[in-house]
């Protein structure tokens, strides 16, 4: 019996890359950057998997491109690299890997917002430049985090855990936006659902979890930086097109708010020159949530398990699209 062809878009663990080995030929991109989008094409051209990357866009053109395909299985829980309707209407399921990188993106999410918070990029920058003379006592101050308010805009897996963790180690009392109301926030955090202005308005520490989409591209602008208060930290781990970088510029600059911490930007690099790595109240890490060897591998293997279902025709265990 011929085994399904199937293109990888990089090198990912070994874990999902032998698990797919078992039940399908390879082959698997091995340079360190995205395959251009008509590499792409030609190599899905004769696949019944693709295994994409948030950096691939799974377009029409790769759909008509690629006649054979069955399943998309998105390395990552962000699907907004994909064109999911596109792919349903092609009869292409998609797949993605939610839940085993909600501990890892959370810790980068509380991680930014104490760094920001504590004035750690800029004070360690003084430290290393000399500029540590004395023992300060009216120098690098930051903002405290017990008891104040934080606002969870996205209150899902990744919103809740990072809520958990701020309540539960500094006692935080915690605002979110959502769809829906989350009773498991009501309950265990005593978490309370308001308006996105009454969010930003009450907030000391806000927080961006929601999932990129029409309805939230370029949801923070200058109006609702001007909504936070001065001394607010703004935390992003979602995607970068959900924020306006020039107002968030304009607003770290002119001390509309205190600090921003920023896991992911528009686009992806930023270039070294732009101008929110210049300011001091700014920290920039580039897009590593989910980057520990346990996380990246439990997503290996979901990712593995969801192209394998798709090239054999059963359901995905995770789909963003099931039949
Ligand atoms: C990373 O951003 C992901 O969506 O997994």
């Amino acid at each position: 019996m011929t085994r399904p062809k199937v293109f990888v878009a990089r090198r990912i663990p070994e874990s999902g890359l032998n698990a797919m080995a078992a039940h399908c030929d390879l082959d698997v991109w091995p340079e360190q950057l995205p395959p251009a989008p008509d590499e792409l094409r030609r190599r899905v051209a004769d696949c019944s998997g693709l295994v994409s990357l948030l950096t691939d866009r799974v377009d029409a053109a790769l759909l008509e491109a690629a006649p054979k395909l069955k399943v998309v299985s998105n390395f990552a829980v962000g699907f907004n690299n994909i064109d999911v309707p596109a792919c349903t209407a092609r009869g292409v399921r998609v797949g993605n890997t939610p839940g085993v990188l909600t501990d890892a993106t959370a810790d980068i999410a509380v991680s930014l917002l104490l760094a920001a918070a504590r004035r750690l990029p800029d004070s360690a920058a003084d430290a290393k430049a000399g500029h540590w003379l004395t023992w300060e006592p009216l120098g690098w101050m930051g903002q405290d985090l017990v008891g104040r308010t934080l606002g969870i805009v996205g209150m899902g897996r990744i919103g809740f855990a990072t809520a958990k963790r701020l309540h539960g180690g500094w006692g935080m009392k915690v605002l979110y936006t959502a769809r829906a109301a989350k009773p498991d926030a009501d309950r265990d955090l005593g978490a309370r659902r308001v308006e996105l202005d009454e969010l930003l308005a009450q907030s000391d520490y806000v927080s961006v979890h929601a999932d990129l989409n029409p309805t939230t591209k370029g949801l923070f602008g200058a109006a609702q930086f001007a909504q936070m208060k001065r001394s607010a930290v703004f935390v992003n781990t979602s995607r970068g097109p959900l924020v306006d970088q020039t107002a968030l510029a304009a607003a770290l600059r002119n001390g509309t708010i205190f600090a921003a911490g920023l896991d992911v930007t528009d686009p992806e690099p930023l270039v070294p020159s732009h101008e929110l790595y210049g300011l001091p109240n700014c920290l920039i890490v580039p897009h590593i949530a989910s980057a520990t060897p346990d996380t990246r591998n439990a997503m290996a293997r979901l990712c593995a398990n969801n192209l394998i279902a798709g090239v054999k025709g059963e359901p995905l265990p995770h789909c963003v699209n099931p039949v």
